[in-house]
């Protein structure tokens, strides 16, 4: 332990089998957050405290010029008893290009690290058993001046807190094509965890929500021609055989999941592409009978079937029901591998 942390326990726990085997994904909160507050130029006053309320002046700086940053993602129960968190040295890292990005300072690795297993170690018994259930891991990270000046804060909150959550059996989804809002647009902040990409986002997901389905399928900002995520996803298309999902060009969120799908495909033999794919080649593709499977990837749900995308006017359908899906085989070992099923042959856990 190299980063100094003050422990302060709670009296009480709330702790209940009921919730923590129970609660739906992001409605309860374990016990304990860690937090570490920058100011006068450095960390300082690392500490694991009950978690609750904060109170901060209304000129904060998050609240009126969005420097304010998230990050996600979760620890399981491992076969051989333990806990074991799924990269997280990856969102560390891509906490800190969106802290670059919004003008914040970095978060040191080694007080990302020491608070999150010390957080860990203090609420461990949060984390779910059941089959399934995880810890959610929730770092939020925001500028806390309070002046009215529209510039970068100096002071800032760093803040870790988490959530257990049952499984998250995500029944295919159903996505709509939008054509009229973006996500993201080149030079921009789409490739950044930035909580103003969430806020912008949720008018159109509400109006395609309305017309039934989950979310929407974004497109790029210029041409609104090619395919860039799935809601709150990356998104990944089987076409003639071959695993197709947009670059990292700047404006999609560079998934972990992504990337560890990427990873494991490779070592499947699935042959793989990362690049623009438009939408009329999936049009193109599906009249061709060879669209075989479309599919979300993030950390909440793993995988998520596509079963339907809304174009204009038209449903394209596609198959989601037969047994060897590359989406099930691929939810399958990623899900292996977080609960220790399966070797962990990539040092992607980081046990608790
Ligand atoms: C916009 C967006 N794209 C993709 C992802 C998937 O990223 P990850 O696999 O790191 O959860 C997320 C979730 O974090 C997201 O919010």
């Amino acid at each position: 332990m190299t980063s100094n942390i003050a422990v302060s326990r709670t009296s009480k726990s709330r702790l209940t089998e009921e919730l923590r085997e129970n609660s739906t994904f992001g409605t309860n909160y374990s016990d304990h957050m860690f937090v570490a507050d920058y100011r006068d130029g450095q960390w300082q006053d690392a500490r694991i405290e009950p978690f609750g309320p904060m109170s901060f002046s209304p000129a904060m700086t998050a609240l009126h010029y969005g420097q304010s940053l998230f990050e996600g993602f979760k620890a399981h129960r491992t076969a051989d008893g333990g806990v074991a968190i799924f990269r997280p040295m990856c969102n560390h890292a891509r906490l800190n290009r969106t802290a670059a990005r919004l003008c914040m300072p970095d978060v040191p690795e080694d007080l990302f690290r020491d608070g999150l297993v010390e957080l860990l170690r203090t609420d461990r018994e949060w984390v779910p058993h059941r089959e399934g259930g995880s810890l959610y891991i929730r770092p939020v990270y925001f500028g806390a001046s309070d002046t009215l000046m529209v510039h970068a804060a100096s002071r800032y909150r760093f803040v870790v807190f988490t959530s257990p959550g049952g499984p998250y059996f995500s029944q295919p989804i159903r996505l709509l094509t939008e054509e009229t809002y973006v996500r993201a647009f080149p030079g921009g902040t789409g490739d950044a965890k930035s909580a103003g990409n969430y806020g912008g986002g949720l008018l159109a997901a509400k109006l395609a929500q309305a017309r039934g389905y989950h979310n929407v399928m974004w497109l790029d900002g210029r041409e609104r021609r090619f395919i860039e995520e799935s809601g709150v996803m990356n998104i990944m298309f089987a076409i003639n055989g071959i695993a197709i999902t947009p670059p990292l060009s700047g404006t999609i969120l560079p998934g972990v999941t992504r990337d560890s799908v990427l990873t494991l495909l490779r070592e499947m033999k699935v042959r793989v592409e990362e690049r623009p794919i438009s939408v009329d080649e999936v049009l193109a593709a599906h009249s061709a009978g060879t669209l075989q499977e479309a599919f979300g990837i993030g950390t909440a749900a793993v995988i998520a079937p596509i079963a339907c995308i809304g174009y204009r006017e038209k449903d394209l359908n596609i198959p989601t029901g037969a047994p060897d899906t590359l989406s099930k085989q691929l939810h399958t070992r990623l899900t292996n591998i977080q609960t220790g099923k399966e070797p962990d042959t990539h040092n992607w856990l980081l046990t608790v």
